[in-house]
């Protein structure tokens, strides 16, 4: 910044300094402005700065005349920096709430809430059915022993019934991991943990070496359920499972059970439901596999089977919500797109 060098305390150097600074001042546009120049011109090295040293060697009968002229010169300069100061911070502030400024009329971009997806919905409405009636709920791992997936559920080394289930094997083989096929491992884990009598449901994620398509996924759920009492018999097995067809499919709803084949159950059955108001009419529908507890699961357990017995069953979740709500394409369940929560209600 180019200011001009004084020499002596006169009129006409004080006057040029002064306008010098005032001129720079009505020239500043900004707070960075405003701090070069004030430095420039009320700085240590500034002209008014050397005027004031000068006054140290003035002869003393002028000192008290030139010491007010160069008094006056700095405190007009002082003022006019002040002024000038408070419009830059004003004009900044305007400029600050102007860019910051919000239009209340715009439209707004709207978060499309989700909902949660059927097949949880209906996972926790069967599971609060067995709470009602003072059932636990239990859990085991995805990733499971093959002991517990097969050889504590009573499925021999070589007995057929291990193909039954196509089973994802963890690398390596030695591991002997696999993902669960199945959540009846949870009946075995729950009589490991707890003490009797045992009223468990394992709601859960299964696998299995599927392609996905209409009617396949591999990955899918089933809810589990596992009674262990005294003196329990097929009949308490056929009243649950009514109660549970009833809270589902309505009060007219019915079960029957017909003979079938599961090793770790003995007598076993295949469980259908009449369901009164499918749309396409009243049908039965195949909805799971149950049966009473075989006793050598008991046995695995270290249960005397001559003093507890159960029994147990298991439902796949997809298969219900597609009978239940009239879905033809497994596909829509595992996409993930809101739009097919939604139709389900927006419960959270
Ligand atoms: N675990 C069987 C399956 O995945 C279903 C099943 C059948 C579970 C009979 C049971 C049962 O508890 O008693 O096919």
């Amino acid at each position: 910044m180019l200011v001009s060098e004084p020499t002596e305390i006169t009129e006409q150097s004080v006057a040029t300094a002064v306008d010098g600074a005032l001129f720079a001042i009505s020239e500043v546009a900004n707070a960075a402005d405003l701090k070069a120049v004030r430095s420039a011109h009320t700085g240590e090295s500034s002209p008014l700065a050397r005027l004031n040293g000068m006054l140290r060697d003035v002869p003393n009968d002028q000192k008290a005349a030139l010491g007010k002229l160069v008094g006056q010169a700095r405190g007009r300069v002082n003022a006019a920096f002040a002024a000038r100061e408070a419009e830059v911070l004003v004009a900044e502030e305007n400029a600050r709430l102007e860019s910051e400024s919000i239009d209340v009329t715009a439209v707004g971009s709207r978060w499309r809430a989700g909902a949660r997806h059927p097949l949880s919905l209906l996972m926790e409405q069967m599971s609060d059915t067995f709470i009602g009636m003072g059932w636990e709920i239990a859990e085991g791992p995805e990733l499971e022993n093959e002991w517990f997936n097969f050889d504590a559920m009573n499925f021999d080394e070589d007995h057929p019934a291990r193909a039954m289930q196509d089973t994802f094997f963890i690398d390596p083989v030695d591991s002997h991991l696999v993902l669960r096929t199945h959540t009846s491992p949870v009946q075995i884990r729950s009589l490991l943990d707890r003490p009797l009598p045992v009223y468990v449901v394992a709601p859960g994620r299964v696998f299995r070496t599927d392609e996905l398509d209409a009617t396949h996924t591999p990955v899918f759920h089933q809810i589990e359920g596992l009674a262990i009492d005294k003196g329990l018999t097929m009949a308490h097995l056929r009243g649950t499972l009514e109660h549970l067809a009833r809270a589902m499919f309505g009060e007219d709803a019915q079960i029957r059970l017909r003979p079938n084949y599961f090793p770790f159950t003995e007598p076993s059955a295949e469980m259908d439901v009449w369901q009164p108001h499918a749309k396409g009419g009243a049908r039965w529908v195949e909805w799971g596999g149950c049966g009473m507890v075989n006793t050598n699961i008991l046995r695995a357990a270290g249960i005397d089977p001559d003093v507890y017995q159960g029994f147990a069953f298991g439902m796949g979740i997809e298969r219900t919500l597609q009978f239940r709500n009239d879905m033809n394409d497994m596909r829509d369940m595992v996409e993930g797109d809101v739009r097919f929560s939604q139709q389900f209600g927006m419960v959270v």
